[in-house]
């Protein structure tokens, strides 16, 4: 069992984190999420980061595409403004006109501008776009490192034979591979099927689950008459919000047996068991003081098969 106060390895690095993280893309993106459309507000977010951060979570996934960098500002505002430390996740996008390793400093250096930090804790490749080679993208991490302005270097979106690559460029200069950040959730297993999980676990990579809420539709609020708004809402179909409802049904039939855990703390704690750290979006306080309540408790591995089971035919 894991409380927020527990605190892991975060890959084969001295970093500490809890078993949750918070994921930020929502705070400052207008167009998927619905930013500045009146929903939530700064100040919301920043109920939301001190809940999080008085309950014990301690590690923050941003990007700098994120709300166009409002994200990290916001990040790195409300970490000035509760004066404890905490431990920051950012990301570079491999944008198509970016193709030298010096683009990867600036961007970093304009990230760290926007977070008001000296180094980042993690920094992570987006996206394993063409057509620069891994290799070049991993030296680039690797420069990175060597200038101080990053701790320990990730990756996300990697597939399992991208995952390999950029571990093994990174050991030729001596710096580990901390961890890949993927797609995963209940209505998103890919990484278990594609081998990608046992890869992590193989070569000590952390595996950050992002989405792990499925955008939303694990807390068991959206269905068809009820869908989500924004960009997100042309996302899910009305049919699939319906196929999804015996989910989520049995998400919250299972959290009554563990003393009334929502839907969303038992899909999260399902990742937790996988051995995945799951990066939550939270909007504002309420989502994050549930979300926290992932934590502390955990599903049976007989739950935890049936969830597998009844989850199979869902997978987007
Ligand atoms: N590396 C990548 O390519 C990549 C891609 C996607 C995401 N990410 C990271 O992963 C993080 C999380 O993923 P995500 O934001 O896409 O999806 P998610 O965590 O699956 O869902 C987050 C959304 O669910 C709703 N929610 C959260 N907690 C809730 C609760 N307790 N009760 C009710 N509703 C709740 C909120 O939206 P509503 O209230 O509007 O429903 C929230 O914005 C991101 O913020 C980002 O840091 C990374």
């Amino acid at each position: 069992m894991s409380s927020a106060q527990e605190k892991i390895s975060l890959g084969r690095s001295d970093l500490r984190i809890s078993r949750l993280g918070i994921g930020t893309w929502a705070w400052g993106d207008r167009l998927f999420w619905g930013y500045g459309r009146g929903g939530y507000t700064d100040s919301d977010l920043e109920d939301a980061f001190q809940v999080s951060q008085a309950a014990g979570i301690n590690f923050f996934d941003t990007a700098e595409v994120y709300g166009r960098g409002r994200s990290e500002r916001l990040l790195g505002q409300f970490m000035r403004a509760s004066g404890r430390p905490v431990i920051v996740a950012t990301k570079f996008f491999p944008f198509p006109w970016r193709w030298r390793g010096a683009s990867l400093l600036r961007a970093l250096r304009a990230s760290l501008s926007r977070l008001g930090l000296d180094r980042v804790d993690l920094y992570q490749m987006h996206w394993p776009y063409p057509p620069v080679p891994i290799e070049s993208w991993m030296a680039g991490l690797v420069d990175a490192v060597g200038a101080g302005l990053v701790r320990v270097v990730g990756v996300s979106n990697y597939s399992s034979e991208q995952t390999r690559r950029a571990q093994a460029a990174l050991a030729r200069h001596g710096v580990p591979l901390i961890s890949n950040q993927v797609h995963y959730s209940l209505l998103h297993r890919r990484p278990e099927r594609n081998g990608l999980l046992d890869v992590c676990r193989e070569l000590d990579v952390t595996l950050i689950a992002y989405s792990p809420l499925g955008m939303g539709l694990l807390t068991g609020k959206y269905t068809p008459e009820n869908p989500p708004h924004a960009l997100r809402g042309r996302r899910f179909k009305r049919d699939y919000l319906a196929q999804i409802q015996p989910l989520t049904a049995l998400l919250r039939q299972m959290g009554q047996a563990h003393d009334g855990k929502t839907p969303a703390q038992v899909a999260l704690n399902w990742v937790i068991c996988k051995g995945a750290i799951p990066i939550p979006g939270a909007k504002n306080a309420r989502q994050a003081q549930e979300n926290v309540g992932a934590l502390g408790w955990r599903l049976t591995e007989q739950e935890v098969a049936v969830l597998d089971r009844v989850s199979e035919g869902l997978q987007r």
